[in-house]
Parts: structure tokens; sequence; C-alpha cells
């Protein structure tokens, strides 16, 4: 019996939704606790890929509850989209399958407007254009709808009004159309009716099952690096990805969770604008890009890649309180003849062991690379021998150990050498 937070520790894409798959055998809830659509969890089983964006990816087992959890924010166009899809496919075949949180934020179309206006202009960051940043700007700024106000016509209208009031100045000074708050309410209630059956009370049936004695996943989105307090402001999202950020959101205390587990790529990605001091601009980039497949899976933007920073990492895992980490993607670096990892950075004739975050350190830091050897494809089930003198080299420098390798995109291509729900 075991709850488990899962977080990435880079900029996201770090293969979180195959090894929370994995993990999901023995779970009974798979939790995500923020974040929106701007997250696109890739799966492959049995040769078929899946992409979810708000579901969290336990969705392909039976016998797993999905929740979305209070600390979210959730377009229900792309929910009702989601949840028609993965029907028709043979999943979500009961109610009980998945949880909607009632206080859980709506993203609405002119938060999408709002952040695709915004990046056409000088100043973008490279968000996704979901609407996320400015949905919780409505959030924080006390405007904002919940999805428990669908269920409340009357009310939903008039919070609509004073939140098209205070909001459509800013709308029209970027160029865009005023909202109509009458339109978003037909278009909005209509959609209420197909997430009805999912709505309820994620913190508190997720505490229930927890004193019950229930395996509970949490699944991150985006990565530790992303964080809107701790990662490189102001290219994050604006939402808590650290482990921490799974009790804030979901609203459960932190003395309910046993252990903290890390995804990191072998090398890096970052998609979006942003420091990434160890990026390779050069062919060995481009080499990662078309092997790992690096384009987003929400936007199709192309990935940027470069070598895994081990300061980076670190900062991460002191974030999050993480304890062991999972290594991905091995697979795609297979066939490099050396291949490198930043064990520190200078600044100023110091060596930092953390990635510095002010903006002007970072982009005055130089990565300390170091070299080693590489090695070839991996025969099936076989790590092998150069791939195992990365992986415990990365575990030595980060200071804690790796679970599990990842060496391609389907749930039998990893080597696990713990799971944390097996007592
Ligand atoms: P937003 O979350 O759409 O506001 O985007 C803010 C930053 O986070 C941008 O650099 C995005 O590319 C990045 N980002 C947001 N979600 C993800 C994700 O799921 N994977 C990777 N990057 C993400
Ligand atoms: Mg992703």
């Amino acid at each position: 019996m075991a709850v488990v937070i899962v977080v990435g520790v880079q900029w996201g894409d770090e293969g979180k939704g195959k090894i929370v798959d994995l993990l999901t055998e023995r779970a009974r809830f798979v939790v995500r606790w923020a974040g929106g659509a701007n997250a696109g969890h890739t799966l492959v089983v049995d040769g078929k890929k899946y992409v979810t964006r708000l579901i969290p990816s336990g969705i392909l087992r039976s016998g797993v509850t999905c929740v979305l959890g209070e600390g979210m924010v959730i377009d229900p166009a792309v929910l009702v989209e989601e949840i028609r899809a993965f029907r028709s496919q043979g999943f979500i075949k009961k109610d009980s399958d998945l949880i909607v949180a009632e206080r859980a934020h709506l993203t609405l179309p002119h938060h999408r407007e709002i952040d695709r206006l915004r990046e056409e202009r000088p100043g973008g960051i490279g968000t996704t254009k979901r609407g996320i940043g400015p949905t919780y700007e409505s959030k924080a700024a006390r405007i904002g709808l919940r999805v428990g106000d669908l269920y409340r016509p009357e009310r939903f209208r008039a919070r609509l009004e004073r939140h098209v009031a205070a909001i459509a100045p800013y709308v029209r000074e970027l160029g865009g159309a005023a909202p109509n708050a009458a339109e978003i309410a037909s278009s909005y209630l209509a959609l209420a009716e197909e997430i009805r059956p999912f709505v309820g009370d994620a913190s508190r049936t997720i505490h229930d099952a927890v004193v019950r004695g229930e395996n509970v996943l949490f699944e991150g989105a985006q990565g530790v690096l992303l964080d809107l307090d701790h990662g490189t402001y102001p290219f994050v999202t604006s939402s808590s990805t650290t482990a921490g950020g799974a009790c804030a959101g979901l609203g459960i205390g932190p003395t309910l969770i046993d252990h903290v587990l890390g995804i990191a790529k072998g090398y890096a990605t970052r998609v979006g604008d942003g420091p990434f001091p160890t990026e390779l601009s050069d062919a060995t980039g481009e080499l990662l890009r078309k092997r790992g497949n690096e384009f987003g899976s929400v936007t199709g933007r192309p990935r940027r890649c470069g070598w895994l920073d081990v300061p980076a990492v670190r900062l991460a895992v002191r974030l999050s309180g993480i304890e062991a980490l999972a290594l991905t993607k091995l697979d795609v670096m297979a066939g490099l003849d050396r291949v490198k990892l930043c064990v520190g950075y200078r600044l100023g004739g110091r060596t930092l062991d953390e990635m510095p975050l002010d903006p002007d350190d970072l982009a005055a830091a130089e990565p300390v690379f170091e070299e080693m050897e590489g090695w070839p494809d991996a025969a099936a089930g076989a790590v092998p021998p150069g791939a195992a003198r990365f992986v415990a080299r990365v575990a030595s420098l980060v200071g804690i150990p790796v679970w599990a390798t990842s060496w391609g995109p389907g749930r039998l291509q990893t080597v696990v050498e713990h799971n944390p729900f097996a007592g």
C-alpha cells in the first residue's frame, strides 16, 4: 500500500506517461493535480499510440480511476473530446472510472485567445497557447469560473457576466473580440452534460482512499524546472509542478505521501523559449530530435535537444524531495560514439553544484561537461555495459538511485529495479 508522487525533473516530456502507465498496474487511483491541456502524455500499448492531454495516463488500465484534481484548469471542449475518444476505444466503461474535481477552474475561449494574442507579440515565452496562464490569472484574480458552477446555471451565468465585464477591456486591448457571455454559457452548459457523471470532490475521494489503504499515484505534468515559483521564471508554466504542488493542488496533507519518484530523460529537451545551457545546436542535437521523435505531442513544435544537465536534475531532486530516478529514452542515445553529461557550472570563478535560477547568472554560467563512451542498441532486456556505466554515473552524481531505465515506448521495453508499490 503506498501513495506515490511521480514528477518530471526536467522541462517536461521526460516520458512520464509511459512510466506512470507501468506503475498503474498496481494503483487504484491516478491523480493529476495541476496544469491542463498543455500536457500531452504519449502511451504505446500493443503497438497502438494514445495521447492524453487532461486525463491521467492510468486511463488504459481497467480498475484504475483517473482523477482530475482541484488544482487543474480544465478546458471542457478538450475534456469532452478526450472522453469521447477513449470511450469509443473501449475505455471509461463506468462513470466511476473518472473523477473531475468540482473546484477545478474552467478555461474559457478567451483564455485561449489571450494566450495566443500575447504569444504573437514581442515578449511571448513560447507557451502551448492552450490558455493555461490566463486561466490561472483569472483564478488568482478571483474572477474565475469552476467546474461546479456549470451545474448551477443561474450562478454560472451571473458569474460569467461579471467575469466577462472584468476581462473584456483587456481582451480588446490585445486586439481580440470581446467575449460573448451568452454564447459561452450556451456552449459550456451543453458540454457540461457530458461531464456531469464524473464531477465530484476529488480531494475527499482520494483522502478516503488513502485512509482505506489503497495505492494512489500522483502523476505530475510538465516538469519541475517549469514550476511557477521555483523554475526558470518567467519561462515557466503557471502552476506548481513540484511534488509539494500535489498536496496543495489536490488538497491532501503531506503526511499522507509515502514516496516521491522522479523521471529524467538520458538527455534533455525543452520546448518553448528560455535558458537551456546544455542545448545542442549541431548534428547530434538533430539526431536526438529525429531518433527521439522530439516534437511536441500537443503543438507539434520541434523540441530543443541537449545533454543531460545534472545540476538541473539536482535542483529538481531537492525541490521535490525525490528519492529515486527513472531514466528514459536511453535507446535514443544508442549508437552515439561518445555521450556527455553536464556535471556542474562555472560562474565567476566558483563551481556550482546546482543550476542557478537568477536569469543573469544562468546566462553567464558555463556548463562543465564530462565525456563518456556511448553504447550500441540494446538487445531485449539487457542493458549494454556502456549504458550501465552512464546510469551509474548519473546516480552517483545526483546522489540517489536509478530505479528504472526505459529503452523504447512500449510497456515491455522497461527495466525496473524496484517497484515502489511492491512493498
Ligand atoms: P504554458 O504551460 O502553455 O503556459 O507554457 C509555458 C511553458 O511551459 C512553455 O515553454 C511550454 O512549452 C512549456 N510547457 C507547458 N506544458 C508542457 C508540457 O507538457 N511539456 C513540455 N513543456 C510544456
Ligand atoms: Mg508531454
